[in-house]
This record gives C-alpha cells, sequence and structure tokens, in this order.
C-alpha cells in the first residue's frame, strides 16, 4: 500500500515579513516547498504528494515540479482546512495512511520519515515526530508567572502520520465543533484517538521569522553536499 503526502503550502507567512510566502523563498537555489518536496521523494513509500496551496497562488504554476508525482489542491483559511481540504481530495481513491508535512519545513530528514512510518505502521497507531523541549519553560506576560516542568514536554514537528479515515472525520468533527487545532495531532487527540511520540531531530524547525532563514540556508547545504 502506497503512502500519500500532503503538503499545506496555503499560508502567507506574514511573520517572516517578506514579500513573498515563505514557502517560495529561495535557499540553496530553490524554494523552500521544492526542498520540502524533494525530502517526501525520497522516502520510498510515498508514492505521491497532494500540495495544499493559496486560492491567488502565483508562484506554483512557474515551479519545475513532476505533475505525474504531485497534484494541486486550493487550501483554506487555517491550516487544518488546507489539510481537510486536501484529504477531501483523495475521497475518490482513499489511501490507508496519509503523511502530513509542513511546506515550511525543508530541513526534515528522510530517516526520520521513514522512521516514523515504520513505528506507528509497527504498531498500527498514528504519530508524530517530536523533539524534547530543550529550554526551561515559563509561563506569563509581563512577568513569570510560572516554571512549566519540562520533563514531559515535546515540541510537535511535522511529518504527522495517520490512518486517512480517521484523520479526516476528526478534523472535520473538531472543526465543525470550533476546536483550536494547530496540527493533526491536536484534531486526533480531540477525537481521543492515540497520538505516538516519535523522536525527530531538532533541526527540523519551521521557518518562521527572518532570523530562521540564514541558519536554514546553511543546514541545506551541508545537506546537498
Ligand atoms: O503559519 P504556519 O507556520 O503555522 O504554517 C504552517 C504550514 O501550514 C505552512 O507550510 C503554511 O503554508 C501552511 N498553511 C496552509 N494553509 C493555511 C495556513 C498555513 O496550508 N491557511
Amino acid at each position: 500500500h502506497g503512502i500519500i503526502a500532503i503538503v499545506p503550502a496555503a499560508g502567507v507567512g506574514a511573520r517572516m515579513q517578506s514579500q513573498h510566502p515563505k514557502q517560495y523563498l529561495q535557499l540553496q537555489g530553490k524554494t523552500v516547498l521544492e526542498h520540502s518536496l524533494n525530502k517526501l521523494a525520497k522516502v520510498a513509500a510515498v508514492k505521491s504528494i497532494t500540495v495544499a496551496i493559496g486560492a491567488n497562488d502565483a508562484y506554483f504554476a512557474e515551479l519545475p515540479i513532476d505533475s505525474q508525482f504531485v497534484n494541486t489542491v486550493i487550501g483554506g483559511k487555517e491550516r487544518a482546512d488546507s489539510v481537510l481540504a486536501a484529504l477531501d481530495a483523495l475521497e475518490a481513491n482513499p489511501p490507508q495512511w496519509v503523511l502530513v508535512h509542513d511546506a515550511a519545513r525543508p530541513l526534515v530528514s528522510p530517516a526520520d520519515i521513514e522512521r516514523l512510518i515504520h513505528e506507528c505502521q509497527h504498531h498500527g497507531e498514528g504519530g508524530i515526530l517530536a523533539a524534547k523541549v530543550r529550554d526551561t519553560i515559563k509561563r506569563g506576560d509581563s512577568h513569570v508567572q510560572q516554571t512549566i516542568e519540562r520533563e514531559h514536554l515535546y515540541q510537535a514537528l511535522t511529518p504527522q502520520f495517520f490512518p486517512y479515515a480517521q484523520l479526516r472525520q476528526a478534523l472535520r468533527d473538531a472543526l465543525t465543533c470550533g476546536a483550536t487545532i494547530t496540527d493533526e495531532a491536536s484534531a486526533m487527540e480531540w477525537a481521543g484517538h492515540p497520538v505516538r511520540l516519535i523522536a525527530g531531530r531538532s533541526d527540523n524547525f519551521k521557518l518562521t521569522t527572518p532570523e530562521d532563514l540564514q541558519l536554514a540556508d546553511f543546514l541545506l547545504g551541508q545537506q546537498m553536499t
């Protein structure tokens, strides 16, 4: 059974303060989105990729992307709406499992993706790549109110890997009920499904602010040599 990957790439990237959405910034001679797609294409189990792009996207059509392997759908208002649009588009020929990966995480390691897929399929449960929190974490506004015990805290990364039908139902129901859904796992948790934590490399960060670009460019250069 092939796995289908879904790449939400319909965001505007407001925090990047750039003219272009962050998934279309150029690093090491390619857009961030192309780097992310190339990483997914290195995983043999991934049979095709569905990319959710913005309704007014003017960039995707210009990229040299294999249209046999990569399809597009129009994304939605929030990330979860974009992922649900991609899941809906797969209805005619539904896969058993889907792998959802942020366009804005071009540094992901294919070996981590393979481990995520293997462990989840082995246990028959969905899961996510996650990195242990390194810093001491505070809750507060202008002053610290509380220090959070960090022993059991993880950063949720992507990819996130779930059974197609369960994820679609969970996202649909959670969105209908107005739950706050910032990743696939939050919808699955909301619906009461188990979510495995699979240790992932901490350099798989999401490009968010201008400070992230130089480091991502350097690391991509290292990965490409
Ligand atoms: O904005 P944020 O960094 O959380 O976005 C994570 C990913 O979700 C990005 O790849 C972005 O393009 C995508 N996204 C989307 N549809 C939205 C908002 C974000 O596909 N409405």
